[in-house]
């Protein structure tokens, strides 16, 4: 296969404003919530996901796909690091979020430490698919952030950017040294069931204990405006569900759905995020 897209590791800084965590989103504090709730998964999954995939990386022979994985693990690491400072600022704020990670990388050790690791990769390309095409429904979009805090909304154009950008590296990895078999499709499906499940099994709880913290979990218009956000009008979930069964198709592959496109905006995005200082942190 050949590549369509090799992915470039850029250092960018957001500083993100402190105090307005739980309403960053023009769409209300349920809804800033829910991206606040996803965000405390990213640095410890892109974690699992780097060692994933770093583990099979002396098996790949074609130079085009190394620097592809080098670039992959490049990314993960900067979206891990901007992550951090974010989830810093929930926990600032009084949110738990460090018992929720905590909790996060308690589960991902017990897979590394009783799992072989290719069952660990396809979990990696399970977790990269729904990133994927969560990040394509933000993208197809823009009203999700609109009139959103242009920090936070910079940060998560960015990511879904990046995650469009590498879709495909850690699955071309999966193909090359787990390969198509009838075996491996059973793998790549059933994870993609499994961390599916488990994944929001643990988003939507921990979601409703952030909500509860500042007592918002009282606030029906609140949890009705969170709903609709993702199930009906725009429907940020919702719109991902075709995708998300496309990955069922023997012979699927992430470039399939060709959206390279968004990539254009890379440029423009960098000359913005590199006008934000952290002055806005002092004088907010
Ligand atoms: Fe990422
Ligand atoms: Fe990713």
């Amino acid at each position: 296969m050949d590549m369509l897209v090799t992915p470039i590791q850029r250092n960018l800084k957001f500083h993100l404003p402190k105090n307005t965590v739980s309403q960053w989103n023009s769409a209300g504090v349920h809804v800033s919530q829910f991206f606040n709730t996803m965000s405390l998964f990213f640095p410890e999954g892109e974690r699992f996901f780097i060692n994933s995939v770093r583990h099979y990386r002396d098996r790949i022979m074609e130079p085009e796909l190394l620097a592809a994985v080098r670039a992959f693990i490049g990314q993960e690491a900067m979206h891990g690091r901007e992550h951090d400072e974010y989830n810093q600022a929930m926990i600032n704020a009084g949110f738990p979020v460090d018992k929720m990670e905590a909790q996060v990388t308690s589960l991902l050790n017990l897979i590394r430490e009783n799992s072989p690791p290719a069952f660990q990769l396809a979990i990696t390309i399970a977790l990269e698919h729904l990133t994927a095409i969560l990040a394509d429904t933000l993208l197809a979009n823009p009203e999700l952030l609109d009139k959103s805090d242009p920090n936070f909304t910079a940060l998560w154009t960015w990511h879904a950017l990046e995650e469009t950008e590498h879709k495909a590296v850690a699955y071309d990895v999966f193909e090359k040294v787990i390969g198509t078999s009838v075996q491996s499709y059973l793998l790549r499906t059933g994870t993609l069931v499994l961390a599916t499940s488990i994944f929001f099994a643990l988003c939507y709880t921990y979601y409703f204990q952030i909500l509860r913290t500042s007592n918002e979990h009282r606030n029906l218009r609140g949890w009705w405006q969170s709903f609709k956000y993702q199930w009906l009008k725009p429907g940020a979930m919702r719109k991902a569900i075709p995708a998300w069964l496309d990955y069922f198709r023997p012979g699927f592959h992430p470039w399939d759905q060709d959206n390279r496109g968004y990539l254009q905006q890379i440029d423009a995005l960098i000359e913005k995020v590199n006008t934000f200082t952290p002055a806005k942190e002092q004088a907010a």
